[in-house]
C-alpha cells in the first residue's frame, strides 16, 4: 500500500466530473487500498478518487473512529443515492481538499446507497448519521461539488481566494 497526496483547492480537476469504474480489477483494488491508507493517515472519514488524482466514481469511507466503534472500512465503486430520508441533519463538515474550513451543512439524514464492492460485486446500504452525511458529500466530490458550494457566493469567493494565495506561496 502507499500513501497519495490529497489534491487541494483550487485544483481544478476538484471540479471534474468523474467517470464510472469500467472493471473492478485489480488496479481499482490497489487504488482503493491506497485510498483507504491515505484517509487514515490524513486523518479523515472519506475520500474521493478525485482527491488523489483519479477522476472514477470511487470512494472510501470509515465513519466508525468517530463514534468509538472498531474501523470499519467501506469502498463503495459507482456509488448512486437511490433514496434520501426526508428528515434532515446538520453536521459541520471538513473536506481533506479544503484544510481548515469547516462549514455546517445540512442534508437528509438517512441515505440508501446502491454500489459495486471489491469484488464487483452489487451491494445497497440503507446510511444513517454521520454515515449519510460522509455518503453524500464523498458522491458530491465524484460530480465536482464541494463543501463551499453550500455558502454563498460571498463567502465562497473568500475561502477560493485564501486558497489561490496559499497555492501561489508554497508553488
Ligand atoms: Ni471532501
Amino acid at each position: 500500500m502507499a500513501k497519495l497526496a490529497i489534491i487541494k483547492l483550487p485544483d481544478p480537476i476538484l471540479r471534474k466530473v468523474s467517470a464510472p469504474v469500467e472493471r473492478v480489477d485489480n488496479e481499482v483494488r490497489k487504488l482503493a487500498a491506497d485510498m483507504l491508507e491515505t484517509m487514515y493517515a490524513a486523518p479523515g472519514v472519506g475520500l474521493a478518487a478525485v482527491q488523489v488524482g483519479v477522476p472514477r466514481r470511487l470512494i472510501v469511507l470509515d465513519t466508525a473512529k468517530g463514534e468509538n466503534e472498531p474501523p470499519r472500512a467501506l469502498v463503495m465503486i459507482n456509488p448512486e443515492i437511490v433514496a434520501l430520508g426526508k428528515e434532515m441533519r446538520e453536521h459541520e463538515e471538513g473536506c481533506l481538499s479544503i484544510p481548515d474550513v469547516r462549514i455546517d451543512i445540512e442534508r437528509p439524514s438517512s441515505a440508501t446507497v446502491r454500489f459495486l464492492d471489491r469484488e464487483g460485486k452489487q451491494q445497497e446500504l440503507a446510511a444513517e448519521g454521520l454515515l449519510a452525511t460522509v455518503v453524500q458529500h464523498e458522491i458530491d466530490h465524484l460530480n465536482g461539488r464541494l463543501i463551499i458550494d453550500f455558502l454563498s457566493r460571498l463567502k465562497r469567493d473568500i475561502i477560493v481566494r485564501r486558497f489561490k494565495k496559499l497555492a501561489k506561496e508554497t508553488a
